[in-house]
């Protein structure tokens, strides 16, 4: 049963051995009585060639009856193959193994869908994939995902242990925290009533490991949000999480400069320059409307309050008159925009609360709009200068508070982009990569709801040192020492400097989140006695791993390169996960259901 090569080894330098091959039967064709079957294994394939006029009957007809995905050994001598028959395609494409010996391993029901086809694979309906996951990741597309994801794990580890990073692993039994996303809880079986949470990142054990000596930890760890799924969300992921003490914010970026850049060179040998631009929050937001822009293209904000601040169109002058703005941006090219398409948009900016989108297109010469009836010669001047407007642009405009109009522009510009890559008028090279750092958050946002501060990032961020004193005179003019890292409008990473002084952690928990003392006792009373006994200056940064390595395949799916996901509902189709437990597990937990339970 041991073979001699792997499937995508044998090259012309090999003709006239004698070799063995195992894998699966790829595909088989039957060519005017000779049998073509491709062999496949974790690498590659080769074809095999069964003729009947050389081999026993009983060997050729059981060849004849192999079905695709059996598990073969094929010996047999390696040849060149006939002219005109190469395929360039495959990398054993000018060889091919005449067959002389044929063990069949293991058999092969029919496949609910074909795993040698990239084509109709892709047709295949993501539930059936789930449920046959096996089957899935025997296809070439997502071999290859699950080992670039094996390389760069690899290559991680080895760059943050040359750097002196320890991989330290910490508690996944861990216990409930307040903020943050909703979690995953355990009962515990010890002690009535009480339970355990899986964490949603290892963030305070990171610091306590600051506080412990480590000065330098990462790890690839496990984390766990019960949030809504989506494709670059997923209840349980993988964080490269790096924490370091006595550094400042431009030590993170240095670090995770030199990682990503041997990252790309390890997985797609790319040389990303370094460093990274840098765009303060408040700038990301004015000129796309988003804290994680994608600046691989234009379509940028552009700032009408001035122009229009003494207009005759009384929604620009009268938002301008109660301290809004006037925004625009121009699609270029989007003239012909359908109606489906500009209701689209608009509801967008109405689902912000604006009560419409105003717009130009700009056809056979013409500006056609609503709205420009109103426009007077200079604010028509200022629109085509500013915004460069000629033939087949579409104008679009947002009047509000400036980041509500930012916000809707943000939108609408993604969606744009959308429709331009769709109609072939905005082309974003493959190979591109635009890394970008956002900076100078605001550590706190305000929650109309619910009448409260609460963190921009986590409540560990520290402040600007120059704002401490604002924390509780003006809290929204304090800059959180927060970074992100973005790529491509993806939100790759976010971290931040650190509060490491006991009584700021204590003022911002209780008298900026307003959290009880008795909550922040019961939930934060070791972190905080910790910083006690001589906690170093410390920040780090957590990137997502998954979201690594799709942009690294190429694929907008997370679900893709893991291994094992979770469909949008949460449920792990292959093992039928979550389901329901025994009733005496159930006593033993001290729980007593309410609801029906599934069967
Ligand atoms: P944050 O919550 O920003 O920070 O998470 C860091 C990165 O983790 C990824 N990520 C996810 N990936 C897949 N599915 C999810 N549900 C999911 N949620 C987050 C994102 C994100 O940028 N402890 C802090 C980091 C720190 O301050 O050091 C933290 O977890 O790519
Ligand atoms: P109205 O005078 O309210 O009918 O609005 C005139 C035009 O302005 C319509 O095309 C609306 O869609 C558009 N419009 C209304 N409110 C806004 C807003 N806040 N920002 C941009 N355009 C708007």
């Amino acid at each position: 049963m041991k073979r001699t090569h792997h499937c995508n080894e044998l090259r012309p330098a090999h003709i006239g051995q004698t070799v063995k091959l195992t894998g699966w039967v790829h595909s088989r064709r039957d060519l005017g009585g000779v049998l073509f079957l491709d062999v496949r294994d974790r690498e590659g394939r080769t074809q095999t060639v069964f003729d009947p006029s050389d081999l026993p009957k009983e060997l050729f007809e059981r060849a004849a009856a192999l079905r695709s995905e059996c598990v073969v050994a094929v010996s047999g001598k390696v040849r060149q193959r006939p002219e005109g028959t190469n395929n360039p395609k495959i990398a054993t494409g000018e060889i091919e193994v005449m067959a002389s010996g044929l063990e069949v391993l293991n058999a092969a029901e029919v496949l609910p869908f074909p795993v040698d086809d990239p084509e109709a694979a892709s047709k295949v309906n993501e539930e059936l994939r789930l449920k046959y996951r096996y089957l899935d990741l025997r296809r070439p597309e997502m071999a290859r995902n699950l080992r670039l994801r094996s390389k760069v794990a690899t290559a991680t580890r080895v760059f943050m242990d040359e750097a002196g990073f320890l991989e330290v692993e910490t508690p996944l039994l861990f216990k409930s925290t307040p903020e943050g996303a909703r979690e995953f809880i355990v009962p515990n079986r010890r002690e009535p009533g009480t339970f355990y949470a899986l964490p949603q990142s290892p963030q305070q054990f990171k610091q306590i490991l600051m506080v412990a000596g480590v000065e330098r930890y990462y790890q690839l760890a496990r984390c766990f949000r019960d949030e809504d799924q989506r494709a670059d969300r997923q209840l349980e992921f993988t964080q490269i999480d790096i924490e370091m003490s006595f550094i400042e914010r431009e030590d993170i970026y240095a670090l995770v400069e030199g990682l990503l850049q041997r990252v790309w060179k390890t997985a797609l040998d790319i040389d990303v320059p370094i460093p990274f631009k840098r765009l303060t929050f408040a700038e990301a937001i004015n000129r796309y409307g988003i804290d994680k822009p994608d600046t691989r293209f234009g379509m940028e904000l552009v700032d009408f309050t001035e122009e229009f601040r003494a207009s005759t169109f009384k929604v620009f002058s009268g938002t301008v008159a109660n301290g809004g703005v006037v925004k625009a941006i121009n699609a270029k090219g989007l003239a012909g925009a359908t109606q489906g398409q500009m209701e689209t948009m608009t509801e967008t900016a109405k689902s912000f609360g604006a009560k419409g989108l105003a717009y130009i297109k700009v056809e056979g010469g013409e500006w056609k709009s609503p709205i420009v009836k109103f426009f007077s010669d200079a604010e028509r001047a200022a629109l085509t200068s500013k915004l460069g407007i000629e033939e087949g642009d579409l104008i679009l405009f947002a009047a509000d508070q400036w980041l509500t109009a930012c916000e809707i522009l943000g939108k609408i510009r993604l969606y744009c982009a959308e429709v331009l890559k769709t109609l072939g008028k905005l082309e974003l090279p493959a190979n591109r990569f635009d890394f970008l750092w956002v900076v100078d958050f605001p550590l706190l946002s305000f929650d109309k709801e619910n009448n409260r501060w609460y963190s921009s990032h986590h409540p560990f961020t520290a402040p600007v040192a120059d704002d401490i004193p604002m924390l509780k005179a003006d809290p929204k003019k304090v800059r959180g020492q927060h970074y992100d890292i973005v790529v491509n409008g993806v939100e790759l990473g976010g971290g931040s400097i650190r509060i490491h002084q006991p009584d700021v952690q204590k003022t911002v928990f209780e008298e900026v989140l307003q959290i009880s003392p008795q909550v922040v006792q019961a939930r934060f009373g070791y972190l905080l006695e910790a910083f006690k006994y001589g906690a170093p200056p410390h920040g780090g940064i957590a990137l997502g791993f998954d979201r690594l390595i799709a942009i690294l395949c190429g694929t907008p799916s997370i679900r893709d390169v893991i291994a094992f996901p979770k469909t949008a509902k949460g449920t792990c189709l292959m093992t039928d996960s979550p389901g329901s437990v025994e009733p005496k597990q159930l006593r033993e937990l001290h729980l007593d259901l309410k609801a029906a339970k599934k069967e």
